[in-house]
């Protein structure tokens, strides 16, 4: 039987690698998804941003310097906004030296070679819309883009890929274009407003500070618009006491920068 949810939770939470695998390997990028393939993690979370000519990219922050040598190439294009440099000017950045020289070459992946990779390695996918409000289009974008890769079909829409967003309105337009795809929001409503967000999340996936046996109750008594009781996936969890509290109190997934630690301890309870 297939499973019940997106997730396909039995009876452990899933441990989802948080922009792969920052523990060992620089965030966002294919090497850390690799990573996270090779230590046995399934889902990955990643974060899509726009480029200025409109190309979608992986990246966390809105800008380019914490994570890329953008200050040392482009020493006079602060404060390096993604969206104001091409994908050519992008893919010349280093992505892995500052993390460490051992990655030293490592690029910004567009969007299309980060989900051809994925497919390749048989992972599970959480794509995160990053601040989708400084780039107006990008749901449609985001859509066309997972058809041109396959992503749309029965397979992958069904139980590899979650889209989310802290950002509601976006994840509405997301639903209007395409009510097949299982969304996120990112947030913890009060239970009295939790209603609203189902007519279009699958899952709801709160800062884990801010999760309550309560609040799980409350999540779970709903069924998303897909017809399944929502889910949670708290982030990001680091600490394995921690990560066993939360499964305690019913989180189905848990994001984390050490996914295969937590992964271990929760298999350890
Ligand atoms: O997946 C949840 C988490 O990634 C949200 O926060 O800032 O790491 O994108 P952030
Ligand atoms: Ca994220």
């Amino acid at each position: 039987t297939p499973p019940a949810h997106a997730l396909g939770r039995q009876e452990l939470p899933v441990a989802i690698g948080h922009r792969g695998v920052p523990a060992q390997a620089p965030e966002n990028t294919l090497a850390s998804i690799d990573r996270a393939a090779s230590l046995g993690i399934r889902w990955v979370e990643n974060d899509v941003q726009r480029t200025r000519d409109g190309q979608l990219v992986v990246l966390h922050d809105t800008t380019l310097e914490r994570t890329t040598d953008a200050r040392q190439r482009f020493p006079g294009r602060a404060p390096w906004k993604v969206g104001d440099f091409t994908l050519a000017e992008i893919e010349t950045l280093d992505a892995g030296s500052w993390y460490d020289r051992r990655f030293a070459g490592e690029r910004v992946p567009t969007l299309s070679g980060y989900l051809r990779r994925i497919d390749h390695n048989h992972q599970h996918l959480l794509l995160e819309m990053k601040a989708p409000e400084l780039y107006p289009g990008v749901e449609q974008q985001t859509v066309d883009e997972l058809r041109r890769a396959g992503w749309l079909d029965r397979r992958h829409v069904k139980d590899r890929l979650v889209v989310q967003s802290f950002n509601a309105t976006s994840l509405r337009t997301l639903h209007r274009l395409r009510p097949d795809l299982k969304k996120g929001f990112l947030g913890a409503p009060k239970a009295a407003d939790l209603r609203s967000y189902a007519a279009f999340a699958d899952q709801i996936n709160p800062d884990h500070g801010n999760v309550t046996a309560d609040w799980v109750r409350a999540v779970h008594a709903l069924n998303g618009p897909h017809g399944r009781r929502l889910e949670i996936a708290a982030w990001t969890v680091d600490d394995p006491a921690r990560a066993v509290r939360l499964g305690r109190l019913g989180v189905d997934a848990i994001i984390s920068n050490a996914p295969h630690v937590i992964e271990a301890a929760l298999a350890e309870e």
